[in-house]
């Protein structure tokens, strides 16, 4: 069961979000939580009945939300979706890039084209739909006054900060959507006041990646030297999301935050805590006695 928020309830009022993969998981909560601190919502997604069905879950929450269906792949969707945004809400402050794609598949067993098609959703579809809300998320630019621009958050992963089995596609296509946040961070920070961050889920519950990426068949029964024994959840990601999108975040720029509670740190613990309280001094005591590594002659 998800906490209560910690931000007050009108962080974000009067904003305005667009979010790409906004109908359902980790995009849905994001969507759903900046319409509770706020901000009025349009969703973005490839499934009309999806996207029907998160509308209709938003309102009832008294959030003002449109569905708006479309593929970040086509620059013609992202376009029109962009300006149906503006043309309902009357402006646009924050863009949440939170489409992906992904499946398990060895290297080997990829093809290019499955290869380019993730690369063309997280990667390209990122890209698209920063270009093409930029001139209304500049300051000064439509429905903007002159001193604050909007924000953009990529939902990236943590898959390549070491390399990750069977996702080189996945892998590949964020590490380019961590340099596009930069780099865009770095260019419409300076230019236009926009700041661009990213954030770096972990495994999350509930998710099509979970579902997808750690099927049950996988994950061991006790979850022991697993990491994923301990999931996120939705709701840790779009708490990030509102620290980054609210003035809590106004100056953090350019960062890709991680939220996996440390699991991409972990790795398979070798020895207990109280082994290595017993053998560390005496291993000390061997290696001062006899070093390894010094020529015979010089002993
Ligand atoms: N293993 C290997 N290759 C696969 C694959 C799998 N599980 N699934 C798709 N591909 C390949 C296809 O074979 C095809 O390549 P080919 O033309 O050389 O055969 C290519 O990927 C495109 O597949 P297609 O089914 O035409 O793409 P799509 O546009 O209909 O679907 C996906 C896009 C594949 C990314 C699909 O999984 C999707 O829509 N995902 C969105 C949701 C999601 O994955 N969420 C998880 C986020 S972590």
């Amino acid at each position: 069961m998800a906490m209560e928020s910690p931000f007050k309830a009108d962080v974000l009022k009067g904003k305005v979000a667009l979010l790409t993969g906004g109908g359902s998981g980790i995009g849905y909560e994001i969507s759903y939580q900046l319409g509770l601190h706020g901000a009025s919502v349009a969703i973005m997604g490839r499934r009309q009945n999806i996207l029907e069905s998160a509308v209709a879950s938003l309102q009832s929450h008294g959030i003002p939300a449109i569905g708006l269906e479309g593929d970040v792949r086509k620059r013609e969707d992202a376009s029109r979706i962009v300006e149906s945004t503006v043309k309902h809400f009357g402006k646009l402050d924050i863009l949440v890039n939170a489409a992906a794609g992904n499946f398990l598949v060895a290297a080997e067993d990829l093809s290019p084209n499955g290869f380019r098609t993730v690369m063309d959703i997280d990667s390209v579809g990122t890209f698209t739909m920063c270009h093409e809300a930029l001139k209304y998320l500049k300051k000064g630019g439509p429905g903007k006054d002159l001193s604050n621009g909007g924000t953009i958050i990529n939902i990236s992963a943590t898959l390549h900060y070491t390399a990750t089995w069977y996702q080189i596609h996945a892998s590949a296509a964020k590490a380019a959507v961590d340099s596009i946040t930069r780099s865009l961070a770095l260019e419409w920070g300076t230019d236009y006041d926009i700041r661009v961050n990213g954030i770096a889920p972990g495994p999350i519950g509930d998710t099509a990646g979970l579902n997808k990426l750690a099927p049950e068949e996988m994950r061991s029964k006790d979850g022991e030297g697993m990491a994923l024994f301990k999931l996120g959840e939705k709701w840790d990601v779009a708490m990030a999301a509102l620290y980054l999108a609210s003035d809590a975040g106004k100056y953090v720029n350019g960062t890709t935050l991680v939220v996996d509670g440390g699991e991409y740190l972990s790795q398979p613990r070798i020895l207990s805590k109280e082994a290595v309280k017993q053998l560390s001094r005496v291993v000390e005591r061997r290696s001062r006695a006899a070093p390894a590594g010094i020529p015979k002659s010089k002993l």
